[in-house]
């Protein structure tokens, strides 16, 4: 369980986020328990959280990384990341992305499109390079999440359809300076159901079957990431349960001998260990509500606001025994800028220290400066 060292967070200025670096290493250590074979790859999505400390712990427990853009190569190859553990995917990669992965040979890039592919072509060849592809097929798997973070339904922008995947990989094979290595998906993000996953299985199962047929057989398979994590109870789950995860894997997904498994991990490594900190700067008394008006906004942690997501709240310092009902809002002039409705708190008071929890993956990396806000610091347990 995460603890909260409060008398390092009275001498630090808020808001700031708190990584416990032990968790993310107890979840790093139950991955590698629960993955022992040696044909099983799991690339961490650095787009959940590039901070560079939480880069190094996970580059120090061998795993690799899944970019989805330029400057995420650049932030894993600086982290120290190996380039052969390096996929990379993104629906629009421009020249100078596609260059840079050429140039410092990344393990695959996901390819999303035959233009796409066709710029990849064009650019090897001018370097006199191979490219290694896997093409992300949209398998209009249904992931059960926010529509927001859900990606591999017909209609989204994802991938390439399935009617258009022979012509794709007939691409591949007139393309001397494609070599494709096999097949990549990705159904969605905070999937807490495991029926997602073995729909997943069985439309790969279908697709390999399909291509085994006509004499194609792929080297590697790239199911993507998703697995959800517990935002009620951070305490009672902070490790999300990867065993039930990968075993449904094993168990639903028919791999040809010798073929490559790769995961693409973010959130279920990173959510848990990070907390956002901030200070109650004033009580408001509404009419029929109190305001608990904080100094972190949708700035520091814009997942409630663009995801109707709620993270747990604790009001880390109040010693009443006596509860009220506050809405807690940040300073941005937005209506949205709030992190919860009704919360049911410990009496507050300016200074207290609030911790918004699970907010290690998709905070800090989308945090932004509108309203000329700083970026918020941040500090570890280790
Ligand atoms: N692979 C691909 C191709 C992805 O697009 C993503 C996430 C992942 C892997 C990692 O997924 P994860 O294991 O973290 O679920 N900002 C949103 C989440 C966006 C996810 C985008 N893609 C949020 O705060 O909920």
């Amino acid at each position: 369980m995460t603890q909260f060292p409060l008398d390092i967070f009275a001498q630090t200025r808020t808001p700031f986020y708190f990584y416990d670096l032990n968790l993310l290493q107890a979840t790093l250590t139950e991955i590698k328990q629960s993955v022992s074979q040696p044909h099983i790859h799991v690339h961490y999505a650095i787009k959940a959280n590039a901070n560079p400390e939480i880069l190094k712990v996970i580059k120090e427990n061998g795993f690799g990384v899944d970019c989805v853009s330029g400057g995420e190569v650049e932030a894993a190859l600086n982290a120290g990341f190996a380039a052969d553990k390096i996929v990379f995917a993104g629906v629009g990669k421009s020249d100078w992305e596609i260059e840079l992965g050429l140039d410092n040979n990344i393990s695959c890039f996901n390819v999303e499109s035959a233009a796409e592919l066709d710029v990849i072509q064009e650019i090897a060849q001018i370097k006199g390079k191979t490219a290694r592809v896997a093409l992300r097929v949209n398998p209009n798997v249904d992931a059960h999440t926010h529509h927001y973070i859900t990606t591999g339904l017909a209609e989204n922008k994802f991938g390439i359809s399935l009617d258009m995947l022979d012509s794709v990989i007939e691409r591949c094979m007139v393309s001397p300076n494609i070599e494709l290595l096999g097949l990549h998906f990705h159904i969605g993000s905070q999937i807490t159901e495991i029926h997602p996953f073995e729909r997943l299985c069985q439309r790969v199962n279908e697709l390999q079957d399909k291509y085994e047929s006509q004499g194609i057989k792929f080297s590697s398979i790239n199911v993507g990431g998703g697995l959800g994590i517990d935002y009620n109870n951070p305490d009672e789950n902070p490790i999300p349960d990867f065993k039930a995860y990968f075993s449904t894997f094993e168990q639903h997904l028919k791999l040809r001998p010798g073929q490559q498994l790769h995961f693409e991990l973010g959130r279920s490594i990173v959510g848990q260990c990070g907390s956002l900190i901030t200070k109650v700067l004033y009580v408001k008394e509404g009419v029929a509500k109190k305001f608990a008006i904080v100094d972190a906004g949708f700035t520091e942690l814009i997942r409630p606001a663009l995801y109707q997501a709620h993270h747990k709240i604790e009001n880390l310092t109040s010693n009443s025994t006596k509860t009220h009902k506050y809405d807690v809002v940040g300073p941005i002039c937005e209506s949205s800028d709030r992190f919860g409705e009704a919360e049911i708190l410990p009496t507050t008071s300016r200074g207290d220290l609030i911790a918004l929890r699970s907010a290690g993956a998709y905070g800090e990396i989308m945090a932004s400066q509108y309203n000329c806000r700083k970026l918020p610091q941040s500090i570890y347990a280790k």
